[in-house]
């Protein structure tokens, strides 16, 4: 199975610091952002993997990580112009997957202590469609939070609700079949002017072919300052 980190954005609640260097190669605990989801895809047996970023940050992460054969992985880049939209970076992996069945997409901000292996396994068993790894937190109005039917399916998702209906967050792992990329151009933008993933998940789950594990470790998205010092603390020794 082949594997696309997204690293792109602008990293606005993270500011000053992504003046100055891209969310995901500041430093968390003894390594930059990227390096976690580099070991966590190696750990789970995947080595093709496709980085996508923006233009300024790509000669950085070129700098840093060459090939990825430090990490043990193959490394694809490809160059996001303009920030529109995690659908549409994802969009820009599609001559990368070719007509490989499944794949799966790591948001590089999400950062967690689990083996992906697991769920990677159980996608594969998966006949079709997606699948979504979900995480019970305190907050779920900052994230993508599902919404069940009577059946224990996946019946949507709500993008950061106001008042949402469970305390589950859809996680940055997901997991597609190619059918991702024509649910992809089906999709018109949001009221922030961004093709959402959440849209591109919705479209899986209302032919319930959305299905969904759960995250038992620990979980965060780095993207504030609270989550990128409790990240740094956790992951101080991941390290080698
Ligand atoms: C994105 C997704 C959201 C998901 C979150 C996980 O939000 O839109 O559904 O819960 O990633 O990290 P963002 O962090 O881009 O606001």
């Amino acid at each position: 199975m082949k594997a696309v980190i997204l690293a792109g954005g602008t990293g606005t609640r993270l500011l000053p610091l992504t003046r100055l260097l891209n969310k995901h190669l500041l430093p968390v605990g003894k390594l930059p952002m990227i390096c976690y989801s580099l070991q966590s895809l190696n750990e789970a047996g995947i080595s093709d993997i496709l980085l996508v970023t923006g233009r300024q940050a790509a000669g950085s992460f070129i700098q840093f990580l060459g090939s990825g054969y430090e990490y043990g992985v193959s490394l694809t880049y490809r160059i996001q112009e303009e920030a529109g939209g995690i659908a549409q970076a994802l969009e820009l992996a599609k001559p990368f997957v070719g007509n490989d069945q499944k794949f799966v997409v790591l948001l590089g901000d999400n950062l967690f202590e689990e083996s992906l292996k697991p769920h990677i396994d159980a996608f594969e068993q998966q006949p079709e469609g997606a699948m979504v790894l979900l995480k019970q937190v305190p907050d779920p109005e900052r994230y993508g939070v599902p919404v069940f039917d009577a059946n224990g399916y996946i019946e949507r998702i709500d993008e950061k609700p106001a008042h949402p209906q469970t305390n589950y967050c859809v996680t940055g792992i997901y997991m597609y079949d190619t059918s991702v990329f024509t649910y992809i151009t089906e999709q018109a933008p949001s009221n922030r002017g961004e093709l959402e993933i959440t849209d591109v998940n919705n479209a899986y789950a209302g032919k319930r072919k959305l299905a969904f594990s759960h995250l038992q470790g620990w979980w965060t998205d780095a993207g504030t300052f609270d989550s990128l010092l409790e990240a740094a603390v956790k992951l101080m020794g991941a390290a080698p």
